[in-house]
Order: structure tokens, then sequence, then C-alpha cells
């Protein structure tokens, strides 16, 4: 693992800014009239956003074929550097014609807002089948991730980007912590070793157990839930980032625990996605990454360790974060509290563990969780944010 004076080294060894300067700003925005203009979905938004900000480094833009071609089959930029999970943006045939490589194009929200510009220096047609396959592992058009690609334009555009400008977030202005805030955090701190949690669940009781354990062993814990988009039936980032202010103030000591918001976008590439995960966290600066059970995934596309085993694919330092493995955690009746198989001598029925599915079952039908799985904390913000009626709880 490599450190410089800012910590641990961001993936390819530099930290990318690519939020433009006032004066590119004011440039861009004289040009805002004339260059050809496209609309990004969420999605593209947040990857740009994590580009500029340096959450994606080394990456400076959308990847051109060669990166694209190489992270599909051997999770690898052309460079050899490991990254598992194409950042691309796909527009239509028709787009595509009407804009010409070498130039710059407008890159405007999905309300029409201006927000970055893109240096066009390839456009070119993709394999969709080829790129499922590999990265989701299935071409199942029920998997969100692989719904996204089949759903796209057939032609990616390539090249460098810029951000118009960094705003505050809309929902949580404070905690929007960039890779460069989130180093210099931790600096401040004196935290050599720091774990980075991603999730996109509400916090339950396995989630505090395996972030407990891994804080036992190093300084501080980055606690990075994603708000960028999710599938239509996760629970709504706010409900979430509720659930872990209430779980902060109560059962976390404050001065190890650093919660921020993690602006991409679920891809829910499993295996793949906890590679990506990892070294997001890295440009953080987290020395450490938790990967538990079915990291990312969804349905049963992925065996319950898959996103473990993936690690076991790149030499060890080529990745430069450390993976903390949790096998599957649960209350255990036996001992009383928080366990995985390897802590506990209980047999299946004597482990109390919902999954996310499950939950949302519960809520929809007016229960409430038990409090071996969830706080009651945080099961009463559940239901209210659900709705569920008051007398349930
Ligand atoms: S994810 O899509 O972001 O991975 P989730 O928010 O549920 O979903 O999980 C966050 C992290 O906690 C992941 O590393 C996941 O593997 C881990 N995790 C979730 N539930 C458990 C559990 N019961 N036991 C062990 N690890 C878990």
């Amino acid at each position: 693992m490599s450190y410089h004076s800012e910590g641990i080294a961001p993936h390819g060894g530099h930290l990318v800014n690519r939020i433009a300067t006032p004066a590119q700003r004011q440039e861009f925005l004289g040009l805002s009239e004339k260059l050809p203009r496209i609309e990004l979905t969420n999605r593209s938004v947040s990857d740009l956003q994590m580009i500029a900000i340096g959450g994606f480094s080394p990456l400076i833009g959308f990847m051109e074929q060669k990166d694209y071609e190489s992270v599909v089959t051997d999770m690898r930029l052309a460079n050899n550097l490991p990254w598992s999970v194409p950042v691309t943006l796909a527009v239509s045939e028709e787009i595509a014609d009407s804009l010409k490589e070498g130039s710059w194009v407008r890159l405007d929200d999905p309300s029409g807002k201006f927000i970055g510009v893109l240096e066009l220096t390839q456009k070119y047609r993709y394999n969709k089948a080829h790129e499922v396959v590999n990265v989701y592992r299935t071409d199942d058009i029920k998997h969100p991730g692989v719904k996204v690609v089949y759903d796209q334009g057939p032609i990616n555009l390539a090249g460098p980007v810029w951000l118009l400008e960094r705003e505050p977030h809309p929902f949580f202005p404070n905690y929007q912590v960039d890779p460069i805030a989130s180093r210099a955090m931790f600096k401040d701190k004196g935290w050599k070793t720091v774990v980075g949690f991603q999730t996109r669940n509400p916090i339950h009781r396995a989630h505090e157990y395996i972030q407990k354990c891994a804080l036992e062993t190093v300084d501080g814990l980055f606690l990075h839930p994603l708000v960028g988009a999710t599938k239509e039936d996760d629970i709504p980032a706010d409900v979430r980032m509720r659930c872990y202010e209430i779980l902060l103030e109560r059962y976390f000591p404050a001065d190890r625990v650093i919660l921020a918001i993690n602006p991409s976008a679920m891809r829910y590439a499993g295996p793949r996605e906890a590679i990506f995960h990892a070294l997001i966290r890295k440009n953080y600066g987290c020395t450490h990454f938790i990967v538990g059970r079915d990291h990312a995934g969804v349905g049963d596309y992925y065996g319950t360790y898959d996103a473990q085993y993936i690690f076991k694919e790149f030499e060890p330092g080529e990745l430069g974060i450390t993976p903390m493995m949790f096998e599957h955690a649960f209350f255990c009746k036996i001992t009383q509290g928080m366990a995985t198989t390897k802590t506990s001598p209980s047999k299946p029925d004597q482990r109390i563990h919902l999954s996310g599915t499950k939950v949302r079952e519960l809520l929809r039908s007016g229960q409430l969780p038990p409090p071996e799985f969830s706080r009651p904390e945080v099961a009463a913000e559940l239901a209210r944010a659900m709705r569920v009626p008051v007398d349930s709880y």
C-alpha cells in the first residue's frame, strides 16, 4: 500500500480534479449557446460529478474504447490499472451522428441545466451483450443494471469532462465531503487507517456489527452511504440518512466516525461493483473497505461471497486498499448478540436475519422489523417514513 503526504495514494497516483476554475467556467458559460448539447441521465450526472471530484481517479472523463474494452474483458484500464466497471456515456445513433469528434459538447442535467462539458475525443459502437455478461454476469433484462445497458443508446461518447461548478448537494449539503476534504479530515483526526463502508440500505444491526468489528482494528470509520440513483423499491436516501443520524447520536463514538454521502449511482453489479466501491473509497482516503455478504448484489444473481472471492483475482497490493471481509451476520438467540457462523454455535433456526426485501414487505404490511434486526429508533424512523400506523410501534 503506498502512502503520500495526504495519506493513502489515490488510484493511479493522483487525485483528479475536473471542476472548472472560475475562468474556465466563464469561458464555458460564454460558449453555452453555441455548443451542441446533450441531456444526461441521473446516473451520468453522478458519474460526471464523481469524475470531477476525483472519486473515480484516475478517470478524467468518459471511457474511450480501449479502456472500455479492456475494463469489460479484463477488469483493467488499458494501462493495466485495475478497474472493474465501465464509466461510459451512451447516446442514440441520431445524437451521435449530430456530434463531431474533436468538438466540445455541453452537458445538461435532466432538468436542462448546463452542468458540464465534454471534449468529445471519440464515439464508438459497443456490444451490449458482451458488456452485461462480463460486468453483470447475466444478460437477464430483469437485472436493474442490465436493464440500464439495454435501455440506453448504442454509441458511447468519450473524452475528458469538466464540471462547471461544485454545488452543495440539494438535500445533504452538510454531508457532502469530497475526496480532497475527507483526506484532510482523516489527516486532521490523525487517522492512519480508515475503513470505508458502502451501503444503499437503512442501517440494521448486522451493518452496525460489521462496522464496529472493523473499527476495532483501525483508527476511523468512514460511513459512506450511496445517494445517487438506486432502483425504485430501495429505501430513499433521505430516510436512510436520517436513520444514520439517529443511530450515530446514540450508538457510536463521535470522534471515531465520519458520515458522508457517496454521490455515485448504484449499478448492482455485485462482485465487479465491490471492486469499484473499494477503489472509490481508496480515492476518498480509506485504507480498508468492508465487503460483507452479497455486496452490491440484487436478487439471486450472485453467490453470497462472490464479491469477496473477486478480490483474489488481483495481486496483493494492486488495488491499494485492503478489503475487510465479513460473513453473513445475524442475531444469535443462544449468545444473545450479533454474530456470524464463525463466532456463534447456533443452528439456522436460532438466528434472526431479514433480507432487505423482507423488511420492505413487513413495513408495507404495517409491521416493524424486530429489535434483534433493527434498533428500535431506526425501526420507528422507517415506520414514520413508510407511513406505518403509529399504534404498530
Ligand atoms: S450494498 O448494495 O450497498 O452492498 P447493503 O447496504 O445492504 O447493500 O450492504 C452494505 C454492506 O454491508 C455490504 O458490504 C454488504 O455486503 C454488507 N452486509 C449487509 N448485510 C449484511 C449481513 N447480514 N452480514 C454481513 N454483511 C452484510
